[in-house]
């Protein structure tokens, strides 16, 4: 099979990472594709900022349409992020037949649905591994691990930022805006890490897992979120004094034809393995009513967890050309029916 041409909006964090991974791993990407996989053109803000990876000038492009109309571009890997412009792209990008991979479960979380049925309407695959828990493959594992269970609970840390934040300030008393600064040097945290402190990231997150974990379509607007900006060092002290840490958790519930889904600081008890998750890992848990209960655990943000993701989605969107089945992951994709949430 010819070179699959991939076109890559953004190359931040993540962008840098998935044009490592391709670089190093293209032997056995090659294997397990079938066909070798060429960054052939890269969108950025600003072509002159000074990149810690060597990538070909003329590569490199301010003009996004550059990118998403190449003639020869097959599939196309967002990860500059925002909701607006970039909701634009894909859709344009999905009426062409290209197929996409994104990391942005801001756009997934609000227009999942619209974007599902666009790649349908074009037989294309809309791939999001990324977007939840950074390297752990927990969507696939959802759709397809648990295919003959019935799920009741998923429960976890899925920001990495805000639990590297409370980590640090549990074990080193360090100060939260200093740990915040660090999150953000280590390519942790949102463009804008309002959405990682006050909860809304792991709020995006929990729609997602709960949307394909409970097999429907479940609204932002239903997920209660309060985050960890009000959250001191004396709040946490206290915690562990009293035997446990403070955790910012996700728990999405289902009993019978009625969801509830939180984000909040919880305080977990030393016991509980969820509370030496530290650092930037995630930990999710998925209760199923045969199963019983499972955790997955990984970096749940960073360069290369993340784009280990990504590039997984990339070989899984190969592989289907291949097949000739693009567009045929219905697991993945969104139901009509609707369960009530206790809010209403
Ligand atoms: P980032 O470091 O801020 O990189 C964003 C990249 O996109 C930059 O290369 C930037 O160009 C480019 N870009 C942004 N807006 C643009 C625009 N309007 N036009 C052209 N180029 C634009 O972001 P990131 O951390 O890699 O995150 C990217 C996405 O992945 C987000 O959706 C995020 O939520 C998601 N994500 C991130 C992580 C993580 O650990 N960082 C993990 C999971 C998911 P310049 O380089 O020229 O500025
Ligand atoms: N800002 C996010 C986090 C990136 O800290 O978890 C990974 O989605």
């Amino acid at each position: 099979m010819k070179p699959v041409k991939v076109g890559l909006l953004g190359l931040g964090t993540v962008g840098t990472g998935v044009v490592r991974i391709v670089e190093a791993h293209q032997e056995d990407l090659q294997s397990q594709a079938g066909s070798s996989i060429v960054i052939e053109k890269v969108l950025v803000q600003n072509k002159s900022k000074s990149r810690n990876i060597s990538i070909a000038q003329d590569k490199l492009t301010e003009d996004p349409w550059e990118v998403i109309r190449h003639p020869e571009i097959d599939v196309i890997v967002e990860v500059m992020g925002g909701i607006g412009h970039t909701k634009e792209y894909i859709l344009e990008a999905l009426s062409l037949g290209k197929h996409v991979v994104t990391a942005n479960k801001d756009l997934m979380a609000l227009h999942g649905p619209e974007i599902l049925a666009k790649a349908k309407e074009n037989r294309c695959d809309v791939l999001y591994e990324a977007s939840v828990a950074g390297g752990i493959p927990i969507l696939r594992t959802l759709v397809e691990g648990f295919s003959s269970d019935r799920i009741t609970k998923i429960m976890g840390i899925v920001n990495g930022t805000t639990n590297y934040i409370l980590t640090k300030m549990s074990q080193e008393g360090a100060a939260y805006a200093d740990v915040l600064k660090e999150a953000q040097a280590l390519g942790y945290a949102e463009a804008d890490p309002t959405s990682d402190v006050e909860g809304l990231d792991a709020a995006r997150k929990m729609t997602i897992l709960a949307t394909l974990g409970f097999r429907t379509n479940v609204n932002l607007e239903d997920v209660s979120a309060k985050g960890i900006s009000a959250v001191s060092k004396e709040d946490i002290l206290y915690a562990k004094r009293l035997g446990y840490e403070l955790k910012l958790l996700g728990i999405a519930e289902r009993q019978d034809d009625l969801i509830s889904i939180s984000v909040q600081p919880t305080m977990v008890k030393h016991s509980h393995p969820i509370a030496s998750v530290n650092g930037v890992f995630n930990a999710v848990y998925v209760y199923g009513e045969a199963v019983g209960e499972t955790m997955f655990y990984g970096a749940g943000a960073g360069e290369l967890p993340t784009a280990t993701s990504i590039v997984a989605d990339l070989v899984a969107v190969v592989k289907n050309l291949k097949l000739g089945v693009n567009g045929k992951q219905s697991g993945i994709a969104y139901k009509e029916t609707k369960l009530k949430t206790d809010e209403q």
